[in-house]
């Protein structure tokens, strides 16, 4: 018998599982593409910015070359945001880029990572990839147990992940705690502080990682252009940490690993300051219409402080995939969160107040005995 190609530990790897593409929907379920609604994979529904658009078409004459390694103008609009030198700052294909490198720059085979149950699928991919030993805490409230993350850090541990606000669950850790916990980490554990949802934090539950990477030399926060910035199609994120962190991340990321119109869009939207309040205010709107009718229909979810909530819609554990194929028979593409272990739920990024509408009319309808 051949042997299987590669390491056992990448056969073992679940493929991520993506939200439905809209043209997918329409050719299995046979819909107009246009009445399809896609609050499956937490993308801002204004889309991209007017500014990003017109920085990208300037940026279009340029694609011919390489793009710009160092991104030495996005790393500068980045530096004067957060006052921190160029030097502290890692760019990513995405965020998930970032999380990919991290641990890849700090965990060799068969060492440990902590993460806790129900946080984003990519640590699970990530450390699985490597071939390390996965530590994952239980939840408490669907939300991270910083404590036990802490007593689960073992002699091999070499990298925590936490999410802030976390995906799924939309669950969200006060700024005192989690410096706190951050503090009581081993200075040779790197924490991945990922803050892919941030900037749709209320103003008064706000807190400054960037101060934090300043005094913690194992943190590394992460942040994305995916969600309210609007250019989750471009794929650029980013990484603040100290120098000799930042340094062992640009060593394994790719040179080229964000393309022109990636880092012009990021400079424009940046700078966009309207466009991330109309942002972030829309999603506070369809926030509470969201969870007001949830309430109105008896059906439990978590408080979330993020663009998405997650809401339980039966008690058995067929429940999200059956009414989840009830939402695609209308056109309604939302996230089955099984594979997290939460069959009974569904998640649904908050949308245009049409699209919540259509979401919500199409749930009660998928909900209602046969
Ligand atoms: C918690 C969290 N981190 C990181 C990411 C990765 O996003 P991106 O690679 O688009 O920056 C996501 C995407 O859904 C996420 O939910």
């Amino acid at each position: 018998m051949t042997q299987p190609f590669g390491p056992s530990y990448v056969r073992a790897i679940a493929p991520y599982v993506a939200g439905k593409p809209i043209s997918e929907v329409a050719r299995e379920f046979g819909l107009d593409e246009a009445r399809i609604v896609k609050l499956a994979s937490n993308e801002n529904p204004l889309g991209m910015p007017a500014s990003a658009q017109r920085a990208i078409a300037q940026a279009a004459a340029e694609l011919g070359r390489y793009p710009d390694s160092n991104a030495f103008e996005l790393k500068a609009a980045l530096a004067a945001r957060y006052d921190v030198p160029a030097e502290w700052i890692t760019l990513g294909n995405g965020s998930n880029d970032i999380l990919e490198i991290a641990a890849h720059a700090c965990v060799e085979r068969g060492q440990s990572i902590v993460y806790s149950q129900y946080s984003f699928a990519v640590y699970a991919l990530a450390t699985q990839g490597l071939g390390a030993r996965h530590v994952v805490t239980p939840a408490v409230q669907y939300g991270h147990d910083l404590d036990a993350m802490l007593a689960a850090i073992a002699d091999d541990t070499r990298l925590i992940f936490v999410a802030n606000p976390n995906n799924p669950t939309g669950t969200y850790i006060d700024g005192a705690t989690l410096e706190a916990f951050i503090a009581r980490v081993p200075r040779e554990v790197v924490v991945v502080l990922d803050e892919a949802y941030t900037e749709y934090l209320a103003a008064d539950k706000r807190y400054d990682s960037i101060a934090w990477v300043r005094r913690y030399p194992n943190l590394v926060v992460s942040r994305t252009f995916s969600k309210a910035y609007g250019l989750a199609g471009l794929r650029i994120g980013f990484a603040i940490a100290q120098p000799a962190l930042t340094d062992l991340l640009n060593r394994l990321r790719q040179p080229f690993n964000v393309n022109t119109l990636a880092q012009a869009a990021a400079v424009a939207a940046l700078g966009d300051t309207a466009f991330l309040e109309q942002s972030a205010a829309l999603n506070a709107e369809g926030y509470r219409t969201l969870t007001a009718a949830f309430e109105r229909m008896g059906l439990d979810y978590v408080p979330s402080d993020g663009n998405f909530v997650l809401v339980r819609v039966g008690q058995d554990d067929q429940a999200g995939e059956r009414v989840n194929l009830g939402l695609l028979k209308q056109g309604v593409i939302v996230r089955p969160v099984g594979g997290y272990g939460l069959p009974q739920w569904l998640r649904v990024t908050i949308g245009l107040a049409d699209e919540n509408a259509a979401f919500l009319a199409a749930l009660e309808r998928s909900l209602a005995p046969a």
